[in-house]
């Protein structure tokens, strides 16, 4: 098990360019399924969830490979619908294969999904949603047996807006007579730009990003070239970073209003931040002071990914800041860590209470899911002393080398076998 070691405090300067969407790139991947030939995906993303899904499409028979910064998948030699368990349990986004599968294939076996453990995540709005379109599916010692012979269009309304669901129905509906009304879904830019591949593919998504998408089924999809959008919660990380730890940085290749609802608190707290078309540029000050109340919530609200690391910036921020998390049940396992490490936080239910102290100490840590991993690294980037973080393969789901990315901005991180 590999682990971090940080010496802080350190401070940040420089800039670095944004890579590209995990978020956005997962469910771009399980869509090249629907081309009836070759998709190429620019500027992919290294981050271990990508490579999980690869062997996924690879187990299907789908010749892929990467050429430079570019994968190519080419999806007429598939031989097989059974996506294998020792990969599907290890990445959430393995669930929606599901609805490209069925709309393409007709058929599909897949264990139940895996991903942070930040909450039980259910599958039962995706299962309800591909059923009520026709899809039978039986549940079999963890694994879900799927066929989509008899797939119709249809309006549904989800019970809560789950981005999984949101793309899986989405994919599931493209080939289907007539069209497909889907309500109540979720609005993050990632289903935007999953929209907007399919539509460049010869798809008919109307209203992404809105409350209520339609989908007119078509024939086919023809394989395209497409780059995903930026990475805003690595972007968010990064002007977090930067609010915590103080200095100066300037992010490229930036979607600004993707992190309009973070701007705003940094700027309340006494950051300096300026937008411009691709660039975002951030200075913390010393006279830097915690905002009151920090509440997650479904996109363009304050999003559940920032949350643990939001609650290390306003761990040394003057004064108090209740922080409640209103998307999943189990997302504030950074806080003890942070405590260890000096921080005044106490928990409610989904609300944390944290009262801000001028330092924290290094100490020994364990990052517990993706986004309480980075920030734990922010905080021992923080704190007085040596910190060691383990169970770093979390921070290396969705960061590339996050290491190098605190390099790119002055930082020193070293990883350690
Ligand atoms: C996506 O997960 C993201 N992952 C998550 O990012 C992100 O935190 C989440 O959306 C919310 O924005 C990917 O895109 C790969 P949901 P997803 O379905 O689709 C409940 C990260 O750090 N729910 O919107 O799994 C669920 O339990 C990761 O990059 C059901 O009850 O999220 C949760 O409470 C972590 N039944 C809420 O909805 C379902 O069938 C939101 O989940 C599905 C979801």
């Amino acid at each position: 098990m590999q682990s971090f070691f940080i010496h802080g405090p350190q401070e940040v300067y420089g800039s670095i360019e944004v890579g590209t969407s995990k978020n956005a790139t997962l469910p771009i991947l399980a869509g090249s399924i629907l081309a009836k030939d070759r998709v190429v995906i620019e500027n992919i993303p290294a981050f271990s969830d990508i490579d999980m899904m690869v062997r996924i499409l690879k187990g299907f028979g789908l010749k892929i490979f990467k050429r430079k910064n570019n994968l190519y998948i080419h999806t007429y030699h598939k031989n097989s619908t059974i996506a294998e368990e020792k990969y599907t349990k290890q990445i959430r986004s393995s669930i929606f294969l599901l609805g490209p599968m069925l709309a393409k294939w007709k058929e599909a076996t897949i264990a139940y999904p895996g991903g942070c453990n930040i909450g039980a995540r259910p599958i039962d709005i995706h299962l309800e949603g591909l059923r009520a379109l026709g899809a039978t599916i039986d549940e079999k010692d963890g694994y879900l047996i799927c066929k989509g012979d008899h797939m119709h269009h249809g309006e549904l309304t989800l019970k809560f807006p789950s981005v999984g669901a949101t793309e899986n129905l989405m994919m599931a509906s493209v080939f289907l007579e007539g069209t497909t009304i889907l309500h109540n879904v979720a609005k993050e830019p990632e289903i935007v730009d999953l929209a907007n591949f399919i539509n460049q593919m010869g798809g008919k998504v109307i209203g992404a990003g809105t409350d209520t998408i339609y989908i007119t089924g078509v024939k086919e999809l023809k394989g395209i070239t497409y780059r995903p959008i930026p990475d805003r919660i690595v972007t968010g990380t990064l002007l977090l970073a930067c609010a915590t730890l103080g200095g100066k940085i300037t992010l490229h290749h930036c979607i600004p209003e993707h992190n309009e609802s973070l701007i705003a608190k940094l700027i309340e707290s006494g950051c300096h931040v300026k937008t411009e078309n691709d660039i975002i540029e951030i200075e913390s000050t010393k006279k830097r002071k915690n905002v009151a109340s920090v509440v997650t919530g479904v996109y363009p609200a304050f999003p559940t990914d920032l949350q643990s690391i939001y609650m290390v910036f306003a761990s040394t921020g003057k004064g108090k800041c209740q922080i409640t998390e209103t998307i999943f049940e189990n997302r504030f396992g950074i806080a003890k860590y942070l405590n260890a490490m000096g921080a005044k936080i106490s928990t409610n239910g989904n609300t944390a209470f944290v009262q801000g102290v001028k330092k924290l100490k290094g100490t020994q840590v364990v990052a517990t899911d993706l986004r309480a991993g980075a920030g734990l690294v922010i905080a021992g980037l923080k704190a007085e002393g040596d910190t060691t973080v383990q169970h770093i393969h979390h921070i290396d789901r969705g960061y590339e080398k996050i290491e190098d990315i605190f390099r790119m901005i002055s930082v020193g991180i070293t990883r350690q076998s």
